[in-house]
């Protein structure tokens, strides 16, 4: 006996397509049999960068109709507060919160009638580090986005993944996350498999 339904295959938008958790989510979702447009600045089916709003209308008049936006992009400073700048705490919000609100500002008029927005998040959230800062606040930022939003855009849906520090990226970050948990970035591709085949909404996948 088969129980649950069998995918339906969505097209989907995915931001940050080429990079370490993108190429990641990339494989999930097209292994599931989804049509993925990928998006990047120098790589990618299209060619942008989504913490310019116009850059992003773009996107959404390039691409159509679409059933999901996941994203796998947003960057912040890395600096202790006392050398960080006014400038650069907007660097984080615009990099990483702002770009991603807009997906979903601009999206929820455009994508289909029950399609799902993800976003990306992190450990950072929870578990705060030295030079974290600007990581935390956007994250929880994009987290308190998410559990807000969900409650306008129904039936449409947003959910964040918010992962700790990818197996893969380990060397990349130093000694920043010693001692901590690392995650293989495949698992954290699944998550974006559940957010977008599933019927959660509000919700922030910690792994
Ligand atoms: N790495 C980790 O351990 C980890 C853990 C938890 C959460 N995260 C979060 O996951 C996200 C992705 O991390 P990652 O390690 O996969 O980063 P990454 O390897 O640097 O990949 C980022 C991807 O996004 C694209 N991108 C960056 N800025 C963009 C922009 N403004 N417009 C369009 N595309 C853009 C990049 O391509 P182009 O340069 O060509 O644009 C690249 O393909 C980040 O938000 C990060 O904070 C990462």
């Amino acid at each position: 006996m088969r129980i649950g339904s069998s995918v339906i295959a969505m097209k989907i938008v995915l931001i940050g397509a080429g990079g370490t958790l993108g190429t990641a989510v990339h494989s999930a979702l097209t292994a599931r049999g989804h049509d993925v447009v990928t998006v990047g600045r120098s790589a990618g089916d299209l060619r942008l960068d989504f913490t310019e709003p116009e850059q992003v209308t773009e996107l959404y008049e390039r691409v159509g109709r679409v059933d999901a936006v996941a994203c796998a992009a947003g960057s912040v400073p890395w600096r202790k507060i006392t050398e960080m700048t006014p400038q650069q705490y907007l660097d984080a919000f615009r990099g990483k919160v702002a770009s991603q609100v807009e997906l979903v500002r601009q999206g929820v008029g455009r994508i289909a009638e029950r399609g799902s927005f993800t976003l990306i998040t992190g450990v950072l959230t929870r578990e705060p580090v030295v030079t974290g800062t600007a990581a935390s606040l956007a994250n929880g930022a994009v987290e308190a986005f998410v559990r807000a939003a969900a409650i306008e855009i129904a039936p449409q849906r947003v959910n964040a993944v918010s992962p700790t520090v990818f197996t893969e990226s380990l060397a990349a970050y130093g000694n920043l996350f010693t001692g901590m948990e690392a995650v293989d970035v495949a698992k954290a591709a699944q998550a974006y498999v559940r957010s977008v085949e599933g019927a959660q909404t509000g919700q922030v996948y910690a792994l």
